[in-house]
């Protein structure tokens, strides 16, 4: 059980129990009590063993009740089988917060370990960290209530791992990338403490200013979409796992296009979560999001001693899709005092190799300050006229004396060990430094999109208001009671209609003359198509007939589609013939959703035809979404220029096309407890003002 005062007791305890505590060195709960000493921890340590009277100095006791004070939190590493009996233990003795390490629950599938441990926890009021975890870690605590050797290198980030393991070697890695942690927090199986816990706690510590996470899989997507949007901390992840997800059995287009990878990827732009793409870049970005404040806005300077780090730093902007814009003339013009003639005012600015501390020291104040620029890059190539410490102190002291403090500033020390000595030392005074120009950059775009995935996601609701139609519900009880999972097309587009989606006019005829009084209403010309949920593919069947112009053209197309649909399958069971008003040519995109395990309704908007067939160019967003949301999904295809109007085209209506994905999103989201998945595929997009039309609708219900 989860709240405030239990995690308390949990990551920042005033005693802790090792409940398996034992005297042989190699086991677990010797190297537990080992650590809780060797770390400093300051509280009050119990070892508890049935058998032993002393641990590494401290006395023992045989059980948790014997223990004549409270307990803060328990740490648990004796063997599965005993875990239920020392936790129901724990909770007489009115411990509130467990870490258990032990390993043998749904791991390997015993769920039911896992869920008896739980409820007796629950019984209790008692939280669990676990279990299969490595424990927890705090500098600012001196505390190491872990298996892990040593506390991290000390920081301000805090890292949530579900790998145990990893969380072992990136404890070592602090050392050597001298990224600095505060907590590790080995999260395991998540029986009861999940992320969103921690980072909704995390929130509140004083001592971390990033949360850095390592995610295999998440239990409750919509919780950690909440967490993470509610702290006012940046949050990064590395996801991993990313193969088989989802789109094991999709019955829709959608669905067989969606993976982890993707769904993942939307979750996380809409939790402003910033993500890592490896080890080394979770690393990487972490520093700066630790240390430095985002970069709020576009214009960013590049400050080198050479050139040839200049250029690859100008590279890395472009692949981070970071413009440098060269500073205004004036900014040009003062720059220019702190370099010799052959250096370059422009972006990057090139003081030269000749460029010594003082020069670093003036134009780095001098930019840093002035109201153009919103971040800096600062690059140093090791050489032999200068001392790379002395280049840092410059840099430390130049961004100092400005006293700017919402303006980013990152460097890359380009060198030997020297540079590594300085880069280090700007590290431990808030500046993240980096080995190389890439990484710098990289960092920087970190940065830039935690600013600007904050910045959409605080759009809320706006334009895509919260609508629930009663029509629709109605549709889908009668679909039911048929025993039917999939809408026919008919029903389906007046479920879209119900939510303000526009489609295309259709109804269904039974017979030849009501296929004619249809045709006439609707208006000429028409589609008509076969309506049977046997008939699946029916353009394969023979059941579609396009542009139909006349009386004369609906008595053939009825009677031929009734012919061909009877050959095709003779025991399909044909409701009728749809008739069906033919929209004028538009560009195609195709629109849909699934009901995602992890994220719940989800849609998806890609480019039609080819582009979704073959290039797969779609993106997803989780339902529901806002306005700002819907106008990223539209920009971030690949295929973008199309709708803006490539080749001379009309742009295409892409403010009709948003709203339409509002109101798509909206609809699958108030339906989520009846629909598994939907395509609209196409939509046709036509030229500016003149909006947008679903021509074809699928929508099947989740089972029940
Ligand atoms: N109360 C107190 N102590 C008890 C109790 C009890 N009810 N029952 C047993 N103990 C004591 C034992 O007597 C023993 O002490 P001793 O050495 O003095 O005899 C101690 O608890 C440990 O019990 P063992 O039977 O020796 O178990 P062992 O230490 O070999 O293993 C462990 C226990 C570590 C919990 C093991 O079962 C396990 O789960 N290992 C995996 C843990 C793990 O890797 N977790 C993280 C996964 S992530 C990653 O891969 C890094």
């Amino acid at each position: 059980m989860t709240n405030k005062t239990s995690l308390d007791k949990l990551l920042k305890p005033k005693s802790v129990a090792v409940v398996g505590a034992s005297s042989q060195p190699g086991k677990i709960g010797y190297t537990v009590i080992e650590n809780l000493i060797k770390g400093g921890y300051q509280g009050k340590i119990y070892p508890i063993n049935p058998t032993a009277t002393e641990i590494l100095g401290l006395p023992v006791y045989a059980s948790i009740s014997d223990v004549p004070e409270s307990v803060d939190l328990a740490v648990i590493t004796v063997p599965v089988k005993f875990v239920a009996g020392v936790v129901e233990e724990c909770g007489k003795k009115g411990i509130k917060a467990l870490s258990v390490i032990t390993s043998g629950f749904s791991e390997v599938g015993r769920h039911d370990l896992e869920e008896e441990m739980l409820s007796i926890a629950h019984r209790y009021g008692m939280c669990i960290l676990g279990p299969n975890i490595v424990g927890t870690l705090s500098n600012s605590d001196k505390l190491n209530a872990s298996f892990a050797p040593f506390l991290p290198f000390p920081g301000k980030a805090t890292l949530i791992t579900q790998s145990g393991a990893l969380l072992i070697a990136m404890d070592a890695i602090t050392y050597t990338r001298k990224v600095g942690f505060d907590k590790m927090i080995s999260i395991g199986n998540m029986a009861d403490v999940d992320f969103a816990d921690l980072i909704t706690w995390l929130d509140q510590d004083e001592n971390t200013a990033c949360i850095c996470l390592y995610i295999e899989g998440l239990k409750d997507g919509r919780k950690f979409i909440e967490a993470c949007r509610s702290t006012s901390k940046p949050v990064i992840a590395l996801k991993a796992g990313v193969s088989a997800h989802g789109a094991a059995a999709a019955a829709s287009h959608t669905g067989s296009l969606a993976g982890a990878v993707k769904v993942y990827g939307a979750a996380f732009q809409q939790a402003g979560v910033v993500q890592a793409s490896d080890l080394n870049n979770l690393f990487d970005r972490t520093l700066a999001l630790s240390l430095q404040p985002p970069l709020q806005d576009e214009n960013l300077l590049v400050i080198t001693n050479g050139g040839g780090v200049g250029v690859l730093a100008t590279d890395a902007a472009e692949k981070y899709g970071i413009p440098l814009h060269f500073a205004p003339p004036d900014v040009q013009e003062e720059l220019k005092k702190h370099m010799p003639e052959f250096g370059s005012a422009k972006n990057p600015v090139d003081l030269t190799g000749m460029a010594g501390n003082d020069w670093y020291y003036q134009s780095i104040k001098f930019a840093y300050a002035h109201p153009w620029t919103d971040g800096l890059v600062v690059l140093y190539c090791e050489t032999a006229m200068t001392n790379p410490l002395e280049i840092a102190q410059a840099i430390k002291k130049a961004v100092d004396e400005t006293h700017i403090h919402n303006r980013p500033v990152v460097v890359s020390m380009v060198g030997g060990t020297r540079c590594d000595q300085a880069m280090q030392w700007l590290v431990e005074n808030g500046i993240p430094a980096y080995p190389a120009p890439d990484q710098a950059m990289n960092a920087m775009a970190a940065l830039r999109e935690y600013y600007n995935i904050r910045a959409m996601n605080g759009d809320s609701n706006n334009g895509c208001q919260p609508h629930s139609s009663e029509v629709a519900r109605e549709i889908i009880a009668k679909a039911r009671a048929d025993g039917r999972l999939a809408l026919t097309e008919i029903e389906a587009k007046k479920v879209f209609a119900a939510y303000g989606l526009p489609v295309t006019e259709i109804n269904l005829a039974h017979s030849e003359e009501e296929a004619v009084a249809l045709a006439y209403q609707t208006g000429f010309p028409i589609v008509m198509k076969v309506v049977s949920h046997n008939i699946i593919h029916k353009s394969d069947a023979g059941g579609v007939k396009v542009n139909i112009k006349d009386e004369a053209g609906v008595r053939a197309a009825y009677n031929t589609i009734m012919q061909n649909c009877r050959a095709y399958k003779p025991e399909a069971d044909i409701r009728g013939i749809a008739v069906q008003e033919m929209a004028p040519l538009g560009t195609e995109v195709i629109v849909g959703s699934i009901n995602d395990p992890t994220f719940g309704p989800t849609i998806m908007f890609g480019l039609g035809g080819i582009f979704v067939e073959v290039l797969k160019d779609v993106t997803f967003r989780v339902a529901p979404v806002n306005s700002a949301q819907v106008m990223q999904m539209i920009n971030e295809i690949r295929s973008v220029a199309i709708l803006a109007g490539a080749r001379g085209e009309a742009p295409r209506d892409r403010q009709a096309l948003a709203e339409l994905l509002c109101q798509y999103a909206n609809m699958v989201y108030d339906l989520r407890d009846e629909i598994a998945e939907t395509d609209a595929n196409p939509i046709l997009v036509y030229e500016e003002g003149k909006g947008v039309k679903a021509v074809d609708a699928r929508i099947i219900l989740k089972r029940k």
